[in-house]
């Protein structure tokens, strides 16, 4: 399953926005006309992930994939993150300075089928690697865990075969649960929460970290029993 994250951005959209420089205006419209080359990017990484998750439902009769989400950035974010960076508001500036204008997000039954996914991603050989972060393994300050790939993929356009990057996040259903709540609460707030919120936000992670190592190994002991012939001399 699929979930577009945000509405259809089309060259009207983008023209009808509330400007507030020429300048962004203009990169905006620009925007408009490098879309195609993003948004099939994102759907090809959505498409590599649903072959994996097919050709793991046939092999294990389980599937690693809970949803994926996708999503290309907004003009307001993209405006808003170039700003931040201090770039130029150029295109160049743009490809070059945003890398996640094509976003997706892959929520996984467990915490095994993120790297397991992940593995099978890279090693394809159209798909290259550019950036690898594991929040997992190393979570940030606020709690935050997923691992996330940076990713370059071929897009063969009208005339044209471009190399478009691609954010993807891989994150477990618990992982996912607490970033959403999370990220409603506090994430690209302008107001700072009071520490002992963050503290308290920092153990639910905890809590949801605990309860992915526990639901893996429920799981890998349930997959060992079913393997131990049972006393009637049949597998379960
Ligand atoms: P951005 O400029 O925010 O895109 O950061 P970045 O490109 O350096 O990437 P980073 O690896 O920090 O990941 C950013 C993305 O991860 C965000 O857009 C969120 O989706 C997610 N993320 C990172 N930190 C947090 C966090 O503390 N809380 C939540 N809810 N999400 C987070
Ligand atoms: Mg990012």
């Amino acid at each position: 399953m699929i979930l577009e994250k945000r509405d259809f951005i089309s060259p009207r959209t983008i023209t009808n926005l509330p400007q507030t420089d020429a300048e962004g205006a203009a990169l905006l419209k620009e925007y408009a006309a490098v879309l195609p080359s993003y948004r099939g990017a994102m759907k090809k990484a959505c498409a590599k992930f649903e072959v994996l998750d097919d050709e793991f439902r046939m092999l294990y009769e389980r599937a690693p994939i809970h949803h994926i989400e996708q999503r290309i950035k907004s003009p307001e974010s993209l405006l808003r993150k170039m700003r931040r960076k201090g770039l130029p508001m150029t295109l160049e500036a743009m490809k070059e300075g945003v890398r996640d204008i094509a976003g997706i997000r892959i929520v996984c039954a467990y915490l095994d089928d993120i790297y397991c996914l992940a593995e099978m991603l890279v090693k394809q050989d159209d798909v290259t690697l550019l950036r690898r972060r594991d929040y997992v393994a190393n979570p940030k300050e606020s709690g935050y865990r997923g691992l996330h790939l940076l990713i370059t993929l071929p897009v063969h356009l009208a005339s044209q075969k471009l190399i478009v990057p691609v954010e993807v996040q891989l994150r477990t259903i618990a992982m996912d649960s607490w970033a959403t709540l999370e990220h409603e609460l506090q994430y690209k707030n302008a107001s700072v929460l009071p520490a002992h919120f963050a503290d308290q936000l920092r153990m639910c992670a905890e809590t949801a970290s605990v309860l992915d190592r526990n639901m893996q190994s429920i799981m890998q002991q349930i997959e060992c029993h079913a393997d131990v012939p049972q006393e009637d001399g049949e597998e379960k």
